[in-house]
């Protein structure tokens, strides 16, 4: 994890990154270097030679003479203010392409405290790698920046030593969600999982901090009922968990939210297996899992006075003579029986017990809150840069879109048409666990919402496309893990 500061000195690393825009006049750019004063006139030239265009994503590196390397990171077209997330994308660009340096100084048009917030955020978030697994012997793998330092004015202001202790916090608890998903199943089982998130939460403060962790092992999960997570895990040998993490804070919490996260640590498909084409994708299906957990150790760590119950049902979805059969019925914690047509559809049975147990609790709910890699269809519908949201409640929905929006997180509203209910009703049990093919995101969210109080403000977020990059890195977003939905659910606790 790379250290973060913030200061209006002169700058002491020997890399500067700036940015750089292309103007309104044909293959024209400027260079936008914030609070830095710099002579652009030979530097403009110079990168007109490079080629250099300014659009997003575009990294040009040269020689510098008061600093070894300068570094000019793509904003897009000029403007007299750049939003959050191209400021947040520009920063992560460089600092991504920076790795195998120690150290560099972002100087980037950053007025408001806010864009200074985050500037500093998409640096530390560009500056990640999963390492864990190269043998020590090799080491052509660069690694990130170790130290950020961004440039402002405002440096000497306790606001902006808050935003920046703020954006490693952000950071910390992203690369903690990346690093869960990226790591294979080899290595994360239902039980190494809760192991580790014991030992996050331990390092946070434990109950100190106001946390608490509990953990259901199988036979617990099975005398107490949970025939969602049982049903699931069944078929492996490393048997499933629920792991809960609460977070109380010192003073009257303004609000009490539950998070409930899916946890499959891979999902073959089950006796419905899936093709052999891709399926190493299916580590990251415990996204959800991941990000809540996640989530409420770095509300933890902020203090913030809200009160979070996070819920990760873990199970690992496998083929074999002890696994869930096609027709197998289960009875899911509170007493609804499901019949469990396609074992591939597992991650809303695992959710359903989780999101029963959830709301067992003596603690009255403001909103309730599920995230899940849940349906291929999510990804057909929006691709794979955009959650879901679908909800029991406008006026939840719109707050959660307005915060994610500002986080820079992409999440689109999805419709839960009560006429696609039918398709999902059983001959032999209260429900089934498939219904329609079509709207088959909006035919999952229809069953989640079978199991929770219409009473209960509830949103589901589908993530399935956005957890998991399989394509080219961009901007902070890493290739694999990308740790979409914990920034939308900490800034939702912040601003409770
Ligand atoms: N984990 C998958 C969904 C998924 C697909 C996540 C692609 C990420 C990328 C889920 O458990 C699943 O298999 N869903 C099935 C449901 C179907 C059987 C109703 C699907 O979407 O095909
Ligand atoms: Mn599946
Ligand atoms: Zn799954």
């Amino acid at each position: 994890m790379s250290t973060l500061k913030i200061s209006d000195g002169v700058v002491k690393d020997e890399v500067l990154v700036l940015g750089l825009t292309s103007t309104n006049a044909k293959g024209s750019i400027a260079i936008e270097a914030g609070d830095m004063a710099i002579d652009t006139k030979t530097i403009l030239s110079q990168l007109v030679d490079m080629g250099a265009t300014g659009k997003v994503d575009e990294v040009t590196k040269l020689p510098g003479s008061h600093v070894r390397l300068m570094v000019f990171t793509g904003l897009g077209e000029k403007s007299a203010t750049y939003t959050h997330e191209t400021l947040r994308r520009a920063a992560g660009s460089a600092s991504r392409a920076l790795a195998g340096n120690s150290s560099a100084t972002f100087s980037l048009p950053a007025k408001s405290l806010a864009e200074v917030a985050a500037v500093a955020e998409g640096a530390a978030l560009g500056a990640y790698a999963f390492t864990e697994f190269y043998s020590s012997t090799k080491d052509d793998h660069k690694a990130p920046l170790k130290t950020i330092t961004v440039h402002s004015k405002l440096a000497s202001s306790a606001e902006a030593k808050a935003s920046v202790v703020r954006a490693a916090i952000i950071a910390k608890y992203t690369y903690l969600v990346r690093d869960l998903i990226n790591t294979p199943p080899s290595h994360l089982t239902p039980d190494s999982f809760t192991k580790k998130l014991a030992a996050v939460v331990k390092s946070a403060g434990g109950a100190k901090s106001g946390l608490k962790i509990q953990i259901w092992d199988e036979k617990q999960l099975k005398s107490q009922g949970f025939g969602g997570i049982i049903g699931v895990g069944q078929g492996s040998a490393n048997p499933p968990r629920l792991l809960h993490i609460s977070y109380t804070p010192k003073g009257k919490a303004a609000k009490r939210y539950a998070f409930v996260g899916k946890g499959i640590t891979f999902d073959t498909g089950g006796i419905a297996l899936k093709p052999a084409l891709g399926m190493e994708a299916m580590k990251s299906d415990m996204s959800g899992a991941a990000a809540v957990s996640a989530a409420v150790v770095a509300i933890a760590e902020l203090k913030l006075n809200v009160a979070i119950e996070s819920w990760a049902p873990l199970a690992e979805n496998m083929p074999s003579d002890t696994a869930t059969r096609p027709s197998d019925i289960i009875t899911i914690f509170g007493g609804k029986t499901v019949e469990v047509l396609n074992p591939d559809a597992e991650g809303r049975l695992v959710l359903a017990d989780g999101l029963m147990k959830a709301q067992s609790s003596k603690n009255k709910l403001d909103g309730i809150i599920d995230v899940a890699t849940l349906t291929g269809a999510q990804v057909i519908a929006l691709g794979t840069r955009t959650s879901a949201v679908m909800t029991n409640n406008q006026e939840f929905s719109d707050d959660f879109l307005a915060v994610a929006a500002q986080c820079g997180e992409q999440f689109w509203p999805m419709p839960l048409p009560e006429e696609l209910r039918a398709s999902l009703d059983s001959p032999v049990a209260d429900l089934a666990n498939i219904g329609d093919r079509m709207g088959g995101m909006l035919v999952a969210g229809l069953f989640l919402k079978d199991f929770v109080s219409p009473e209960l403000p509830w949103l589901h977020l589908d993530i399935a496309g956005p957890a998991y990059n399989e394509a080219k890195p961009h901007g902070y977003t890493p290739v694999g893990g990308t740790g979409i939905a914990l920034r939308s659910l900490v800034t939702l606790a912040e601003q409770a």
